[in-house]
């Protein structure tokens, strides 16, 4: 199933419920929290507080897309603040599976996330234990960049392994995801899309995610 995950890092932050529920209103089931310490990646953003505010603002699952060092430090309090699922990076963990266990244990779904020049094969020892794995298809750190062509061949290939291994994780895309790239990434296997700029960028949030996800959804009835 194809899910639209808006990412609020492209939002206005002064009208962020208003702008989730636009975002939710034009289909958008998952909202995409972007973390960032300034450590992990050169860019600041938001932590636990406004998880906590937005938890009163929607229903709809909150993705925290952990950009941080030391994230087993922070996974309780992101859970408690609301969180649904919550990525850590792998390249941020020097004990994963250990990280991983430790956002289970908070009943939250956990994900493990790929930066663009990271393989999918760091990743054969979590696969079994991760709800999702989420690609980067830019270099983490802000909205609005270029999509990287070489992401599709790792999506292509988590779908191969998951099929190959009998396990069940979902497999999520994050980074310049826009009309121009959805279809290709959701042929490749990819079913929830993150989109910032693609949404909350230009225009009017609402139909900005109505379009986005019915591009996507027309892109796996073409897929054979
Ligand atoms: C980048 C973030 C993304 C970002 C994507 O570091 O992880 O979630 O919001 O932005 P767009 O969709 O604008 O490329
Ligand atoms: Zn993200």
């Amino acid at each position: 199933m194809i899910e639209l995950a808006p990412s609020i890092l492209s939002a206005d932050f002064a009208r962020l419920a208003e702008q989730v529920r636009d975002a939710t209103e034009g289909g958008g089931t998952v909202i995409h929290v972007d973390v960032m310490d300034g450590h992990f990646v050169p860019n600041i953003t938001i932590g636990p507080l406004v998880v906590k505010s937005l938890r009163k603002a929607t229903n709809a699952p909150l993705d925290c897309h952990l950009m941080i060092e030391n994230p087993d430090q922070f996974i309780p309090e992101f859970a408690e603040a609301g969180a649904d699922w919550i990525s850590v990076h792998q390249e941020a963990c020097r004990h994963l599976d250990r990280t991983l266990h430790l956002i289970r244990s908070h009943q939250a779904l956990a994900g493990v996330v790929l930066n663009p020049a990271t393989p999918v094969e760091t990743l054969s020892e979590v696969l079994d234990i991760v709800d999702y794995v989420l690609v980067m298809s830019v270099n983490p750190g802000f909205g609005a960049q270029k999509f990287i062509p070489g992401s599709l061949r790792k999506i292509r290939r988590l779908a191969e392994l998951r099929a190959q291994r009998g396990l069940s994780y979902r497999i999520e895309v994050d980074g310049g995801i826009g009309l121009d790239t959805v279809a290709e990434v959701v042929r490749a296997g990819a079913e929830i899309l993150v989109a910032g700029n693609a949404v909350f960028g230009k225009g009017d949030p609402k139909s900005n995610a109505q379009t986005l996800l019915k591009t996507a959804v027309e892109a796996t009835l073409q897929k054979v």
